[in-house]
């Protein structure tokens, strides 16, 4: 057989969506698996949103729409901005894609190239280095402050080099579910305009943000870096949409314009209906969203208190997303479960083969030290997975089926 690209082997697939589906095949075979591994919401997207597509159906709207997404969601989307944001993005700056992931994939394309270094500050959301690679750049990991959860501009600063081209900024972060502050960003800022850097800045956990936080955006901070930012969001997280399918970029005009080019010879419009779906979603009635958000606050309240039962495990304060990513280090060299643990990879495979629950090991997010758990999941199912959790390193026996 001929051999496939070096890009295809370059990269490996989604750990994360490779440990959900390893948990949903023990559940499939009956095994009462509590899966905290995945970041997807646990609510029915709302009903006025599929009320939208349904109708969109019916009409018949069906056909291709214009590859960068129809102008009314691309025109809600603009006035998203301005409203939550007090940012200027007209609709011929934004483009519509198939979820963040895709909004994402077009940045890099449109951003770099071979020979380009892409900062990425660690711990990171896997998918960043295998964008970077598979647009040609090389990631350059940039430690996070382990306190804070953020980029420092020391940091910073270290992994420049003249090949740097693109920083990622992810705030609220998945893994970490770190925020950065205006102060955080205005800091970064002269070092971003001197080095002369785009900056991704995913923005897709704006609306889960804990404790009165603000959420911003180094575009809302740092006004005179407009035109070397790129924002890419969607509708996944803050509406429970993960399925459908929207997310969107929007940055500097020959940005969208490369970026709709790309996508028009690779996957052209984001699916019609999932469209009408979107822009209900932005211009409808909101207050599931907060619903949602007071959901998530009180289930991040209830998991904080169930790791402070759990002993040797340290996690700064994570302000915002759906993610705690303690870290477990403290076990490694210990026989748990009949295996030494080396790292978080064999802790999180233990802690599924035997208290039955799902967690994603840091490795793939550059930090093999630490585990992510999402609390995207019910109340009860969080007290069922941390206190199996708890038991099952404190060596009292389990029962399932409950
Ligand atoms: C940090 C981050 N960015 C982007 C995305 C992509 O979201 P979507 O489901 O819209 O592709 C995710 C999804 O998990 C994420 O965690």
């Amino acid at each position: 057989m001929p051999v496939l690209s070096q890009r295809a082997n370059a990269i490996q697939p989604s750990p994360t969506l490779a440990l959900d589906s390893e948990a949903k095949a023990m559940k499939a075979q009956g095994l009462d698996v509590v899966n905290l591994s995945i970041g997807e919401p646990d609510f029915l997207t709302p009903a006025h949103i599929g009320e939208a597509a349904r109708k969109a159906i019916e009409e018949g709207f069906t056909r291709y729409t214009a590859t960068e997404g129809i102008l009314p969601l691309r025109e809600a989307i603009s006035q998203k901005f301005r409203r939550d944001n007090n940012l200027n993005y007209p609709p011929e700056n934004i483009v519509v894609s198939t979820g963040g992931k895709h909004a994402l994939y077009n940045a890099f394309q449109c951003l770099c190239q071979e020979g380009d270094e892409v900062i990425i500050p660690t711990p990171y959301w896997v998918t960043y280095p295998a964008q970077a690679i598979l647009a040609g750049a090389r990631p350059v990991s940039a430690p996070m402050d382990p306190e804070r959860l953020i980029l420092t501009p020391e940091s910073l600063k270290k992994a420049l080099s003249p090949r740097s081209k693109v920083l990622v900024i992810n705030s609220p972060s998945n893994p970490t579910g770190g925020l950065y502050s205006a102060e955080d960003l205005e800091k970064l800022a002269p070092i971003i305009k001197k080095a002369d850097l785009w900056v991704i800045s995913d923005d897709i956990y704006e609306c889960l943000v804990y404790e009165d936080r603000p959420f911003v955006n180094l575009s809302m901070v740092a006004p005179e870096l407009n035109d070397q930012v790129v924002i890419t969001h969607g509708v996944s997280k803050s509406y429970s949409m993960t399925g459908w399918r929207i997310g969107y970029l929007a940055g500097p005009s020959p940005v969208a314009q490369a970026a709709a080019k790309i996508q028009s010879q690779m996957t052209s419009n984001a699916t019609s209906v999932a469209q009408k779906a979107a822009l209900a979603a932005l211009t409808g009635p909101q207050e599931r969203v907060a619903e949602m958000r007071a959901s998530f606050a009180q289930r991040r309240q209830r998991i904080l208190e169930l790791m402070a039962q759990i002993p040797d495990w340290t996690y700064p304060n994570p302000l915002g997303a759906f993610y705690v990513f303690p870290k477990v280090s403290s076990v490694f060299g210990e026989k748990i479960g009949g295996e030494v643990i080396r790292h978080a990879d064999d802790l999180a495979r233990v802690l599924l083969r035997n208290a039955l629950v799902a967690t994603a090991p840091g490795t793939a997010f550059g930090s093999p030290e630490h585990i992510r758990l999402s609390y995207a999941a019910s109340l009860a199912d969080l007290e069922k997975g941390l206190g199996r959790i708890h038991d099952f390193l404190a060596g009292k026996p389990l029962s399932f089926g409950g």
